[in-house]
């Protein structure tokens, strides 16, 4: 999921001396799918294992999020694979700090109340719509030490969790708005499936 305005995300070092810093990863960000591209109607894979695999992917995806900076979460479908894993770092929300998170096998186990918000996503450049979700969620998922994990989440946190799983069943949150704001967007939608991608 993406979002309008987001604080810089440090990411690389500081340099005090004002000098250009050179930060070394093993890894490298990974190529975003965008919208048109099949792999995101497509069900992702539960993980059977976690191994130095599943780490290496989920710290990719992580550098993924941050080279788009205005990412907040991505889907392993995202970046084209197809395996149940999300991550999200909201950062800030309501005051409070945020770990970044990644999560196996997410599953929601409970949602209650309604509210609408405004969404984008990263697979869909410059498109945004309010989307009418559950407020309230419990998600558990697996962690990156293969522990069980159990998240109740509201606000902005329950909104990407719900966007992300959502990605996993190659849904789509442009699927969740009512069919006249969608054929308003629709020459949006066709014009991004035939553009050329921002990143
Ligand atoms: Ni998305």
């Amino acid at each position: 999921m993406s979002k309008r305005k987001r604080k810089p995300k440090s990411t690389a070092a500081s340099d005090v001396s004002g000098e250009e810093s050179v930060v070394l990863h093993e890894t490298a960000p990974l190529q975003l799918r965008y919208y048109g591209d099949p792999v995101l109607r497509k069900r992702a894979e539960p993980v059977a294992e976690i191994t130095d695999a599943e780490h290496q992917l989920a710290e990719q995806m992580l550098e993924t999020l941050y080279a788009t900076g205005n990412g907040i979460g991505l889907a392993a479908t995202q970046v084209g694979v197809l395996k149940r894993l999300i991550i999200v770092d909201i950062g800030e929300d309501d005051d409070e700090e945020y770990e970044p998170l990644v999560l196996f096998n997410p599953q929601l186990l409970s949602s209650e109340g309604d509210i609408v918000a405004e969404e984008g996503c990263l697979s869909i450049p410059d498109v945004t719509a309010d989307v009418k979700r559950p407020e309230r969620i419990v998600v558990e998922g697996i962690d990156l030490q293969c522990e069980s994990v159990r998240i109740e989440a509201d606000g902005l946190l329950a909104r990407v969790l719900q966007h992300e799983i959502d990605h996993l069943n190659g849904v789509l949150f442009i699927d969740r708005i009512s069919g006249l704001k969608r054929r308003l967007l629709s020459d949006e939608l066709t014009r991004l499936q035939k553009a050329e991608k921002p990143y």
